[in-house]
């Protein structure tokens, strides 16, 4: 192989440096120093150079945040040093109790300072870092064992994969503990698109953060954006290095290692001004683009830490001081059903308007039959609703004393409220659901979906037009869509010709999107836009996702089996074939395109092509490169022959390697075949 250019080691050395500073400008100090042109053509550059020489890829550099692999599950493991839970307090009395009781268990010191931090309502995050490079990313767990979820952590931007340890460069190990959370208005979107998908909600922040890190799938968890804020460092006594004496100085390094730090903290010299920040934060919290239910006050010296140290369960040198959740009374005037498009049926109270945390709440989810059954709400009840993580809000409790006597517990409708059919309830499921696919409801959500952005992409249909759309009865399918004349569309409200002429050719110019927009528009349930790329990389035309078993689907990295029985069923039902059937008459995608095809799967890359391996390899085993090649959906044969498309050559080669010369044969060494195998088209 030939050696590689001292320029190109260097020019890579330095534009991972230039892409670091860049993102921990932009990430963790939010004050980005490069236009965010300037950085992708600096990324491609690097990722360009990386693809041409491989063998320089390093586990940190920028480019190597999102794995290719989805996980199976994730590993149990140990953590080195157990995660404590924190004790709580409600109020300032209690946290003055705190204090009497830390005191009587330590010799009298005098003053001590304390450390305010916001208590961040997330996920809390192990982050092992060995020789300044992020080598495992565990979660909580039971704080004792946690899960492995490395790969998803690498995807968070603000966790760094490399420390910047500039005067530290001998610290061979760092624990960095830490809470990752969604901000408030990613976590408002993913709400968005599972309601769409008819997935249930999360009912705050910290579910969805737990849920994503829990992700099998690294592209997803890239996708929803969570952030990182880092809180505890773990330097093992064995490295003096440094002594880190109190966590102000803790917090302070961290951020100097390139670790983003949430820049409300304060250092307290007594009581009072911790109890003066916990009231500050009570409404300010309100104003910050992520939850916190409480202040984390922890005693800033580690040698005060050291001699307190932990009960069973809690520090006793820390206590979460909380801020109540918001919960107020109010009369329920009316249990409402709504149908979504998935045509689940969910109830919801319509109550006396009522102010919870800063904004007027007048509706509240009670999610199913069975929520309302285990709480016994009815109708003229005064319930007590909350703002669940200050979100969502829902009804906590009822209280019965102020119950009237005329009351009826509520029951479930057992026919649709939007088309008269009869409702279905799955025993294992919570969700009743109307099952009639022509019902105006699912009708309208199953238009609104197809004609969105990811799916079919068709601008001009919004929720007016489909409203008529489907009560004038001029759509009864989304497949009626690609048959609408100029004429018809002319019967819908404030619209001309020269309108309805353009739309006509909108839908019709939707027939070119992708098998895989198309797959994500017919709003099977569980399938977001992500699993429909997932599977049409597998399946590339609808034919042979038709054909294939719960298990073949199932068996796709990052496809569980939830996904995989909702796919199958989908496709089982005869009324879905005759959609599909109907869509391929008008002209849609089922299949991958020919450029799509190549570019669809790194797995598939080289399908319908033959290889000879011959000859010792530099690195790779014989076994190993032809394993390789196998995977990519390439066949391997012993003989070279003119139906060979490529001989992978190795030293020593013989006779093979003649034939190949006399025949023409590409010839590939093993840097360009593994170059070939990175490749993305
Ligand atoms: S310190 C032994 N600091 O709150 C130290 N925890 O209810 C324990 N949390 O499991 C953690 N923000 O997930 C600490 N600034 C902060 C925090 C914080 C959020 C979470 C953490 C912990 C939970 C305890």
């Amino acid at each position: 192989m030939s050696s590689i250019e001292p320029e190109v080691k260097q020019r890579i050395t330095e534009l991972r440096k230039l892409l670091q500073q860049a993102s921990y400008a932009y990430y963790v100090l939010d004050n980005p120093i490069m236009e965010d042109a300037v950085y992708d053509r600096l990324y491609r550059e690097l990722q360009d150079l990386e693809l041409q020489y491989p063998q320089l890829i390093t586990v940190d550099s920028p480019t190597q945040r999102v794995g290719e692999k989805p996980a199976t599950h994730f590993n149990s493991v140990r953590h080195n040093i157990p995660l404590y839970s924190l004790e709580n307090a409600f109020n300032v009395d209690e946290l003055k109790t705190w204090e009497q009781r830390w005191r009587r268990q330590t010799s009298d010191i005098g003053a001590a300072e304390y450390v305010c931090e916001l208590k961040i309502d997330g996920s809390a995050l192990a982050l092992t870092y060995e020789n300044g490079i992020l080598v495992r990313g565990v979660t909580r767990g039971d704080g004792v064992m946690g899960e492995d979820i490395t790969q998803n952590v690498r995807t968070i931007r603000s966790i760094p994969l490399r420390l910047n340890l500039d005067g530290w460069e001998n610290l061979q190990r760092v624990e960095v503990r830490g809470e990752a959370f969604l901000p408030l208005d990613i976590f408002e979107q993913i709400n968005v698109e599972r309601q769409k998908n008819g997935e249930s909600l999360f009912a705050n922040p910290r579910n969805a953060a737990a849920g994503t890190l829990r992700q099998l799938n690294p592209k997803v968890v890239h996708q929803r954006k969570l952030d990182f804020f880092a809180y505890t460092l773990h330097i093992p006594d064995s490295e003096e290095v440094t002594i880190v004496n109190s966590q102000w100085h803790s917090l302070e390094l961290l951020q100097r290692m390139g670790l983003q730090v949430n820049p409300n903290k304060c250092l307290c010299p007594s009581l009072q001004e911790v109890a003066e920040y916990y009231q500050y934060w009570d409404t300010e919290r309100l104003n910050l683009p992520y939850m916190t239910d409480g202040v984390v006050v922890k005693l800033n010296s580690s040698s005060l830490q050291t001699q307190l140290g932990f009960t069973q369960k809690f520090p006793r040198w820390a206590v979460a001081l909380k801020y109540a959740a918001e919960e107020a009374p109010t009369r329920v005037e009316n249990i409402a059903v709504n149908v979504g498009r998935t045509g689940a049926i969910t109830p919801l109270a319509e109550m006396h308007p009522v102010q919870l945390a800063g904004t007027t709440v007048s509706r509240a989810t009670l999610h199913n039959s069975d929520r309302i059954a285990q709480l016994d709400i009815r109708i003229g009840d005064t319930v007590i609703v909350r703002k669940a993580g200050e979100i969502i809000p829902e009804v906590v409790r009822v209280l019965l004393e102020p119950r009237p006597p005329d009351t009826q517990p509520f029951v479930m409708p057992t026919h649709c409220p939007v088309c008269g059919q009869p409702v279905v309830k799955p025993i294992d499921e919570a969700v009743t659901r109307c099952v009639n696919t022509s019902c105006p409801a699912i009708l309208k959500g199953a238009i609104e979906h197809w004609v969105s952005r990811d799916a079919l992409d068709i601008r001009g249909i919004g929720e007016k037009v489909v409203q008529q759309l489907v009560d004038k009865e001029l759509v009864n399918s989304v497949a009626d869509l690609y048959e609408l004349t100029v004429e018809q569309l002319c019967e819908l409200e404030r619209m001309g010709e020269k309108l309805a002429v353009k739309l006509v050719d909108v839908i019709a110019n939707s027939k070119k999107q992708s098998w895989s927009r198309v797959l994500y528009g017919l709003g099977i349930r569980h399938v977001g836009n992500i699993t429909a790329q997932t599977l049409t990389k597998k399946f590339m035309t609808v034919e042979q996702l038709v054909s294939a078993k719960v298990t073949d689907i199932a068996a796709i990295y990052g496809i569980g089996t939830e996904i995989a029985e909702s796919v199958y069923q989908w496709f089982q039902s005869s009324a879905n074939q005759s959609l599909i059937a109907r869509l391929q008459c008008a002209g849609l995608q089922f299949a991958n395109s020919p450029e799509t095809e190549t570019a669809i799967d790194t797995n598939q890359k080289f399908a319908g092509k033959t290889f000879v391996v011959t000859g010792t390899l530099p690195t790779l085993k014989r076994n190993e490169a032809k394993e390789l090649i196998q995977k990519a959906g390439g066949k391997v044969t012993d003989s070279v022959s003119k139906k060979t498309d490529y001989v992978v050559v190795g030293a020593d080669a013989g006779s093979k390697l003649t034939k190949a010369q006399t025949l023409g044969i590409n010839l590939l060494n093993e840097a360009q075949l593994l170059e070939l195998l990175q490749e993305e088209i």
